[in-house]
């Protein structure tokens, strides 16, 4: 994982962009059903970070965290969430102990992905969610100009240890587990003026993530044709997210 400030704040941009999905998802599709004034599911947020998907979704759920990183399970503590240290490939929890069981930006960073998908099944009651795994191999920068950041992020993913393909391989993850997927991808959209918005930040986040990879002249160089692109407002970033849900076969 990338240390330092910069992830809890990349954690929160992701979840301006996806939150709302992530509720209707649930709203939709999980929750169908469920007569209102009934008892909140159960849920477990696995590699649940500094708690912030969890205070999201703690509205409908009745939500616990768990994490490798001591940190992360203290920063959910400070945000008043329930929160254990525990490894997704051997979570520390009974067969079906939770209604649902769901993890965000996890698998990409695991060495393997079935293992811990088998692991959520074993713990979920009833679903198992992956509610976002990026695709940085169907990542698009434009104009030409700027998209040699794409081969390089993958690149400093790569060296990070993450998987940088991980979104397209959800469905077959999920069926190698058994488990039988609903999966597609968020469709992003910016408001005119978005871009610009987030573009000092984004910018960022790519110089956090490809430092080593693009030299400093190569850097300096992109970055004008990216201030540029910025300026013109021709810049585009756009990095497939997908997700993947299934309610268990009882
Ligand atoms: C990119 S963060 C995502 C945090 C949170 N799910 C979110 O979307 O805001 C990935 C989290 O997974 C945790 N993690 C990585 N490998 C893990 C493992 N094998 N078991 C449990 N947690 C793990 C990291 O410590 C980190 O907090």
């Amino acid at each position: 994982m990338p240390p330092g400030r910069i992830v809890e704040e990349q954690l929160a941009r992701q979840r301006r962009w996806l939150g709302d999905s992530w509720k209707w998802l649930l709203s939709t599709v999980v929750l169908e059903g469920t007569t209102a004034g009934a008892e909140r599911p159960t849920a477990l947020d696995v590699g649940c970070g500094p708690g912030l998907v969890m205070e999201l979704l703690s509205p409908y759920l009745d939500v616990q965290g768990v994490d490798i990183d001591p940190e992360a399970v203290n920063a959910c503590r400070a945000r008043h969430q329930e929160a254990v240290v525990g490894r997704a490939e051997e979570l520390p929890f009974e067969d079906g102990s939770f209604d649902i069981v769901y993890c965000s930006y996890l698998l990409l960073w695991v060495d393997d992905a079935v293992a811990v998908v088998r692991e959520m099944a074993r713990v979920a009651r009833t679903w198992v969610l992956c509610l976002a795994e990026p695709d940085y191999c169907g990542r698009i920068s434009y104009p030409p100009e700027v998209s040699v950041i794409d081969d390089a992020l993958v690149k400093g993913l790569r060296r990070l240890g993450a998987d940088p393909k991980m979104g397209r391989r959800l469905p077959g993850i999920f069926s190698q587990c058994s488990l039988v997927p609903t999966a597609g991808t968020f469709a992003g959209m910016w408001a005119a003026g978005r871009m610009r918005e987030e573009a000092d930040r984004e910018w960022e986040e790519i110089v956090h993530l490809t430092t080593d990879i693009l030299g400093r002249e190569r850097r300096i160089e992109l970055k004008r044709a990216w201030d540029r692109a910025v300026a013109e407002g021709t810049l585009v970033q756009y990095n497939p997210v997908f997700y993947a849900l299934s309610k268990k076969e009882r």
